[in-house]
């Protein structure tokens, strides 16, 4: 198998606090992104695909269509937006690693079918020192 990574970049703004959790239990999880007020990040979201390339065009899946994909289903729905207001993250902390589960199970089901390749990992960047990333189970 060969594999196939776009980097994209969204600003989008999140809390991180738990309702069940108290002010002070929240802080200490979750340090400043406990804030209430919420604050951005520049999320770098890797999606590396793989499969079979295509003998005439060289390619797992066309480049454009995977852009076009990220475009529909990632980007217009969570750009300059809160998270928290998402559907997703109604019951989920918007955490990194919740981003990557979130992000992961939309993209895979959509590459599914509309390409010939399959998702294999999501790789959310949240600051230059944290990051999480999902594969497919092995
Ligand atoms: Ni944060």
């Amino acid at each position: 198998m060969i594999e196939r990574t776009h980097s994209y970049e969204i600003s989008a703004a999140h809390v991180l606090s738990h309702p069940s959790l108290s002010d002070a239990e929240n802080r200490a999880l979750y340090g400043k992104c406990a804030n209430p007020g919420g604050h951005g990040h520049n999320y770098g979201i890797e999606v590396t695909v793989g499969g079979r390339v295509d003998d005439r065009s060289g390619q797992l899946v066309a480049a454009g269509l995977l852009d076009q994909i990220f475009d529909e289903r990632i980007r217009q729905r969570f750009a300059s937006r809160l998270l928290n207001d998402d559907v997703a993250f109604g019951d989920l902390v918007p955490t990194a690693e919740n981003i990557a589960v979130v992000v992961h199970a939309d993209l895979a089901a959509e590459i599914a079918q509309r390409t010939t390749a399959h998702l294999v990992r999501v790789r959310v960047v949240e600051t230059r020192r944290n990051s999480s990333t999902i594969g497919a189970p092995e």
